[in-house]
């Protein structure tokens, strides 16, 4: 039998504000750092201390906000705010609708949905040390140099918090109070839903808070107490696009040093942007001006960058990636890309295959051993094992109207510059001149040329571009051939 480590009986998470400093159309929860929505990072936290049940409470842009959790964590149950504000009010209206499923017992844990950098781990630990000390609410609270706006935790001579007082409703003494309260709780699920009754909106801002529970818990004999993180950034929130970016920074440090302590090497971590969404193999190398998005994997010893920027690619192991741009692609096993090479999605390169300068691929199989080292295009394509594309080759995969595929097989040699007119087939071991453009099927083992006769009109540009300095230049070369064109015992030594 497994044993599962039971969580809470609930993590309620707010998100229910308007955001309005973010000035948006987006939702503020919606926006992104690390590659993953705000709330999607408070969601995973969340999910990761095992509550039996998860609700998140919104009311600004709700469908939108809706629609996103779909697809991040369908079994969050959405619950609406209504018309009175505040968070007590938001807690509130959560409680009775997690409870109209499974009346709540034990533990419940409030958080805020535009806090990203929380971290499941500080979580538990706020969960543990409530169940311990069986607490009635334990607060996560921080110590600011700044603490202004936000709510101030009250202690008694003791030591022991008595309340919290937010930063409208303080006196000038309890202003320079710098320990505040995070917004982020562990409640005992009775405790809670008696106090909330009480609670009421007579405050500078005719609001239902949250905080006015720690008093009325103590009121009703309960113990109220605090976890202090040292790690103000996990307890930060996101109200506009100035803090949106410095806790993208954050949490971009932190995702980079921990790659690097698994065994990553980040060559300048400063300029390395990696989502939380990538994974590293151990004996990765990271170079200067890297960004890692989306699903990219890269396995063991390969190395990326310098001035790469990748979304959704997997790369092999060992393989090398530099100055690519690239999406949706797979890199095989000791394989080389770039530099300046633009990776679309649907490409597939093969192991110890390479896709090398100034080439666009799209939509393209190429098989192991395949190179294709200068200058084309290659889209809606499949390429066998072993193959050379020489310099300069495009897939014409366009007619203006639909796309068509080229296959070409295992070691086949094309010449510079030639044009594969799709659909078309070219078998293996075929070779190709260069300048061909390919427009029937080439059979196994053939060489398809398509020769156009080369005509030289002599002395044109002295008759047609006269004064010019081609004109010059052919007139002295002209003259130096027919001046050497008997030469003397002494220069056919030479
Ligand atoms: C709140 C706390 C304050 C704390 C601060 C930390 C209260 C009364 N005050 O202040 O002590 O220091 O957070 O950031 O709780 N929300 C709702 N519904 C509402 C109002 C807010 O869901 O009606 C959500 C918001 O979306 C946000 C969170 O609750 O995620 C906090 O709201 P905010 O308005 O930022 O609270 P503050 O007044 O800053
Ligand atoms: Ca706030």
């Amino acid at each position: 039998m497994i044993l599962e480590t039971t969580g809470p009986a609930a993590v309620i998470v707010l998100a229910a504000g308007a955001g309005t400093r973010m000035k948006s159309r987006t939702p503020k929860i919606l926006h992104e750092i690390g590659g993953r929505s705000m709330v999607g990072h408070a969601l995973l936290a969340a999910r990761s201390i095992n509550p039996r049940q998860l609700a998140l409470v919104v009311r600004h842009e709700r469908d939108l906000v809706a629609k996103h959790l779909v697809d991040l964590d369908p079994d969050a149950v959405i619950v609406d705010q209504d018309d009175i504000p505040g968070t007590g009010r938001a807690v509130e209206v959560a409680l009775s609708a997690l409870d109209a499923h499974e009346e709540l017992a034990g533990t419940v844990v409030v958080t805020y949905g535009d806090v990203p950098l929380l971290t499941g781990g500080l979580l538990a630990e706020l969960v543990a040390t409530h169940e311990r000390e069986a607490n009635a609410v334990t607060v996560l609270t921080a110590v600011l140099d700044d603490a202004t706006g936000y709510g101030r935790i009250l202690r008694g001579d003791d030591g022991t918090v008595t309340g919290i007082r937010e930063h409208k409703d303080a006196t000038e003494t309890e202003r320079l109070i710098r320990e505040v309260n995070s917004g982020i709780y562990a409640f005992d699920a009775a405790v809670l839903r008696d106090a909330l009754v009480h609670v009421t909106t007579d405050n500078s801002q005719g609001e239902k808070y949250l905080t006015d529970v720690l008093g009325l818990a103590r009121e009703a004999g309960g113990r109220v107490a605090a976890v202090v993180t040292e790690d103000r950034w996990q307890v930060e929130g996101a109200n506009d696009r100035v803090q949106l970016s410095a806790l993208g920074a954050e949490l971009n440090r932190r995702t980079v040093e921990a790659w690097m302590r698994a065994g990553v090497t980040v060559v300048d971590p400063s300029t390395t942007w990696v989502d939380s969404t990538v994974t590293l193999d151990e004996d990765v190398r990271i170079l200067p001006n890297t960004q890692l998005h989306g699903t990219t994997t890269v396995a063991r010893d390969a190395v990326v960058g310098p001035d790469t920027t990748l979304t959704d690619v997997s790369i092999g192991a060992g393989a090398k990636v530099t100055r690519t741009h690239g999406s949706g692609a797979v890199i095989g096993a000791d394989a080389a890309v770039g530099p300046f090479t633009y990776l679309r999605p649907g490409t597939v390169l093969g192991e110890t295959g390479k896709i090398g300068a100034f080439y666009e691929t799209k939509n393209v199989t190429i098989g192991r051993g395949s190179k294709l080292s200068h200058l084309g295009y290659a889209g809606d394509a499949e390429i066998g094992e072993d193959t050379n594309i020489g310099c300069g080759n495009i897939t014409a995969n366009y007619d203006g109207e639909k796309k068509h595929r080229t296959v070409i097989g295992s070691g086949v040699r094309t010449g510079s510059n030639t044009v594969f007119v799709a659909p078309v087939t070219v078998g293996d071991g075929a070779y190709s001149g260069a300048g061909a453009v390919i427009r029937k099927d080439v059979p196994a083992g053939a060489l398809a040329v398509t020769l156009a006769a080369q005509r030289n009109s002599e002395g044109w540009v002295l008759a047609n571009r006269p004064g010019t300095r081609s004109a010059e230049l052919a007139q002295a070369a002209t003259e130096d051939s027919s001046s050497t064109q008997a030469p003397t015992e002494e220069g056919k030594q030479q």
